[in-house]
């Protein structure tokens, strides 16, 4: 298979002399082999190009702006049904607060055929361990991580480069000022809460006990539109568990800002256990609000489809 990244580099390659070639050389050869399957805008067949239209929507909102903040009458309730808050401010009037802190604009809507953004989702399975995929997941251009997955210690497995880290409050860590803040907001209080730790610092308890402030910088937050929430719940997931993981939003989002997408640190350990690399820890991906069945099947389709690369550390 003739790889148009592949040759566009070679094309390069020998149409110029001197170090830089090097380079280039240096970077296609160890993409090429350290991958051997998708690379940007590869061609799907006929029906894993059916399958991925009939639930990929090019136009949907990624982030929330204000000029795309409206959110229609059942995007807002479905929304709002997810978490229990019994106070509930006023959704407008926050959405104005926000944007006048933090970036207003629309992100990445940069998309057309010559981009090729490289991008790796990093889970926290522990899958991860012992698989020093370290190199390959920096050698990306975005690297997304959630929640608290940290890399000082675990440099060989997973890397040390984070461009944009997923959480919501309850999932907080402080991120630092190179690193894009992406806010996962299940209800008001969470873009409130986002407000506050820039602000008054004043609020510290959601359902549970939550980080007053953490470090990171205003001017890379972001923040996930609730539209998008539902349409990866209604459109990727069918409507299974009460609404998708942040692994799995985290997937789709790349899909909707990255050209290439690679997959790391999702589903079991080999011996078929749910645990994180970094802690002791055994779930149930079926437990608790997502179907993580369900949710792991749509992630090998996209594999299978050749959308996606998933790298299962064995
Ligand atoms: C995105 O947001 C704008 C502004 O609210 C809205 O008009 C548009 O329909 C939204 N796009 C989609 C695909 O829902
Ligand atoms: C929702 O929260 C309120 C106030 O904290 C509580 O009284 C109520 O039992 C909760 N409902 C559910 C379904 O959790
Ligand atoms: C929320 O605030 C907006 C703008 O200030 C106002 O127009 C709207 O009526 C308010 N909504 C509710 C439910 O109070």
């Amino acid at each position: 298979m003739i790889r148009k990244r592949t040759l566009r580099h070679f094309i390069v390659f020998v149409s110029v002399s001197g170090p830089i070639c090097i380079v280039l050389f240096h970077q296609t050869s160890t993409r090429s082999f350290l991958k051997d399957s998708c690379m940007c805008n590869c061609a799907m067949d006929s029906e894993g190009r059916s399958w991925f239209s009939q639930r990929y929507k090019p136009s949907a909102n990624v982030t929330l702006n204000r000029k795309n903040g409206l959110l229609d009458f059942h995007t807002y309730w479905w929304w709002k049904s997810l978490q229990n808050e019994s106070v509930v401010a006023n959704y407008t009037q926050v959405v104005e607060v926000m944007f006048s802190l933090f970036p207003d604009k629309d992100h990445y809507t940069d998309s057309s055929p010559s981009r090729c953004r490289t991008c790796a989702v990093v889970g926290n399975s522990g899958n991860l361990v012992g698989s020093r995929y370290g190199a390959l997941i920096d050698s990306q251009d975005f690297v997304i991580r959630m929640n608290e997955g940290p890399t000082k210690g675990f440099e060989r497995d997973v890397g040390s480069k984070t461009t944009h880290r997923v959480i919501y409050p309850e999932s907080a860590v402080d991120m630092g000022v190179t690193t894009h803040l992406v806010l996962l907001p299940f209800k008001i209080l969470d873009l409130q809460w986002l407000i506050s730790i820039f602000t008054t610092k004043h609020i510290d308890l959601t359902y549970m006990y939550v980080k007053p402030s953490i470090i990171a910088d205003r001017n890379m937050v972001m923040i996930l539109h609730p539209a998008f929430i539902k349409y990866v719940y209604d459109s990727w997931l069918q409507g299974h568990g009460e609404y998708p993981s942040t692994g799995f939003i985290s997937v789709i989002f790349a899909l909707h800002v990255c050209d290439e997408v690679s997959v790391f640190g999702f589903g079991p350990t080999k011996d078929g256990v749910w645990d994180h690399y970094f802690e002791d820890f055994k779930s149930d991906p079926n437990e608790g609000p997502h179907d993580g069945d369900f949710e792991g099947k749509v992630i090998s389709q996209l594999h299978q489809k050749h959308r996606i690369m998933l790298y299962k550390g064995w």
